[in-house]
This record gives C-alpha cells, structure tokens and sequence, in this order.
C-alpha cells in the first residue's frame, strides 16, 4: 500500500503547539509581538473576488519589494511557502548522492537531516567549536562534498558569524558547489551577507517574514543568489506546485517588507528584552551562549536540560528541550514580551537553585 521511499521517511518534529492549555510560549521562536498594522488593514479591505483566481505563480510584485530592500533585481528573488519550502527546493535543486556529503553543523537546524532522508543526500556533521562556535576553518578541510548549509546565527545555539567569516568560506571552498547560508534570525543584531551573492555566484542566503516580521502564519520565506541558482528554483517549484504562496500571502508580505518603522520597532524591542534577560540569568548563575537571534540556549550545573524543560512546563511555561548528545544540558528559550521574560525570570530563580 505503501511505497518504498515513504517507509524509510523520518518527519521533522516542530515544537508543540499545545491547545489544551494557556501556556507562555516560547518554543518556537515565533514574534511576540504583531505583523504591521498595515496588514490588519489590508486584510479587513481585502477584495473577496481575488480569491476566485489563482495568484500569480512567480510572486513577480513580491520579489521586487524584496528586492528593493535589498539592493538586488527581482530575478536575484525567489519566493516560497515559508523558508522551509525554499529549503526543501535548495535541497532538491543542488545536492544530491553522486557528489560526497552534504556538510551542516553538528548541532543545527533539525529539518537539514529531514530533507536529506527525503532526498536520498548523504551528509557529513561538522563538529562545533568547544564554545559551540561554527569555524569555517572546519569546513573549509573538507574536500569532498555535495555542499554546505548552515544557519547565521545558528540554531539552536544562537551563535553568529559576520560576513567577513562567510566571504573567507566562499573564498576558501568549491566553486561548484552551493553555499546556503540559512538567515532565518539574521535581523535581531546579524549583518546578512547578502551582498556576497553579488561576488559569489554559489551563494544562495535563504530568509524568512517568520520571526522578524511577525508573520510565521502566513507561510513566506525567500531566497537571495544569482539568476541561475533563483532559475533553478523556480524549475524545482513549477515542478511541484506552481501557486505555492496564494494571494492574501504576497500581497499581507509585500506590505511587511514595507512597514520599515514597524519592523525596527519590534526588532529593537526583542534585542532589548534578549539582553535583559540574559544579563537577569547571568546573575543567576546561568550559563548562556552568545545570542544574536531572538532566542537564547542556556544551562545551569547540576540540572539537566529535560529537568529545566519539565518543571517550566509544569509551571505553564513552554520552551524548547533538544536531548541530542552534546547539547542535553541545554534548552533553547524563544525571546518574548518582556513581561514574560521575567515569569521565566523567577521560575527559573527558582528551578536553578535546587
Ligand atoms: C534555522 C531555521 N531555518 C528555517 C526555519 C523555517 O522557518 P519558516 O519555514 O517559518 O520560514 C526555521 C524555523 O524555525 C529555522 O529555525
């Protein structure tokens, strides 16, 4: 009844999204504050006859917003259904098993593995640094490979590289293999290097209105590179599913990639509450790495990370618990009102004093 390919599927586990109870939420590093205003207003106006047709298959007036903002022709853009579909598309588009391994951090975005099952990509982990830093140095060794993706900051770990770092990676490895560097957190307090694509022609930064425009419902994410990379994924899409970002989603985008005010606001006040929060658990006694994402990843001596987990839980506060080997004391915690910030503040006062 089933085929062959999908027995051997491991699906990708996203963090609960629990309705049976009012939880404080701050394991999915979603926004805690809202999209634009604009968008409201957008929405509430919105022509109901739009969604008689079907959108416009290349997002052509969102690829240009995009691209505006950052200084790159529309044909430099690709749009899709959340940053997860762009990925799965890179994914297909440009690895595969003929070449050696697909090399990702050892600690990293859990999805990479998922899509390589998904694919048939062999992948090789690069270790982290002992402060659980990426080195480029560790992947610039590697000789053989399909490729190399890694997200700036990283997840979970939150760590960051400037673009200098990136360009000494793009400098220092294959040109006929893609470089994808996963900017998903990259606006709480990262520099893109999204001007590298201009100098590297296998250079594809993939990004998201997920967690700095407040938008991970609406399902946009997008990719940045040079034509052929952007036309190779637009053959991956048009072979999958031509509409994959309906009207109401371009256009609710378009309007956030705009509202320049309104994404700085929110971005300032999450990078705030983060050092807030971090210089509060530091006090405690907490053990944090350096963050420039909207979340952090900290342990305490004494407690393991599924302790810390279960007893804010229990206490109705819900964060991010991984358990992989290296890693196990940790829990990642998704930046949040500030008002939150110290609830988790004071349960964690006392969670760490036992
Ligand atoms: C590193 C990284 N990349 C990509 C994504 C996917 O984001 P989205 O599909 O919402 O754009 C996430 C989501 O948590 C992430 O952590």
């Amino acid at each position: 009844m089933f085929s062959k390919r999908f027995k051997h599927l491991t699906p990708y586990t996203p963090g609960e999204q629990p309705q049976n109870r009012k939880y404080i939420k701050l394991n999915t590093n979603e926004n805690p504050y809202p999209p634009s205003p604009l968008i409201e207003e957008y929405l509430k106006k919105a022509d109901i006859d739009l969604l008689k047709l079907y959108p416009d298959p290349g997002s052509d007036k969102l690829r240009k917003t995009i691209g505006e903002y950052y200084n790159l022709p529309a044909s430099m853009v690709f749009a899709g259904n959340g940053s997860d579909e762009v990925l799965s598309f890179c994914f297909y588009a440009f690895f595969d098993n003929t070449n050696g391994h697909l090399l990702f951090p050892e600690h990293s975005y859990s999805f990479y593995p998922v899509y390589c099952g998904f694919y048939d990509i062999p992948y090789k982990r690069i270790p982290l640094e002992k402060d659980f830093s990426i080195s480029v140095d560790s992947y610039i060794e590697e000789k053989n490979y399909s490729g190399i993706i890694f997200p700036n900051p990283n997840a979970p770990t939150g760590t960051y590289l400037e673009p200098s770092e990136i360009k000494k990676l793009m400098i220092n490895t294959r040109k006929d293999r893609v470089v994808i560097i996963d900017e998903a957190y990259i606006d709480f307090g990262g520099e893109s290097a999204v001007e590298l694509v201009n100098l590297f022609d296998n250079l594809l930064i993939v990004q998201t209105f997920s967690k700095s425009r407040s938008l991970a419902g609406l399902r946009v994410g997008f990719a940045l590179g040079n034509n052929e990379l952007i036309s190779a994924l637009v053959t991956v899409k048009d072979s999958f599913n031509s509409y994959p970002l309906d009207t109401l989603a371009q256009n609710a985008a378009r309007i956030a990639m705009e509202d320049t005010d309104h994404f700085e606001h929110n971005k300032t006040r999450i990078i705030e509450t983060r050092e807030f929060t971090i210089n509060k658990l530091k006090s405690l006694g907490w053990e944090i790495l350096p963050s420039l994402a909207n979340f952090i990843f900290i342990k305490k001596d004494n407690i393991t990370g599924k302790e810390i987990y279960e007893k804010l839980k229990d206490k109705g506060l819900l964060v991010r618990y991984f358990g992989h080997s290296g890693i196990e004391d940790f829990v990642r915690i998704t930046i949040g009102k500030k008002e939150d910030m110290i609830v988790l503040i004071d349960l964690l006062k006392t969670i760490g004093s036992h």
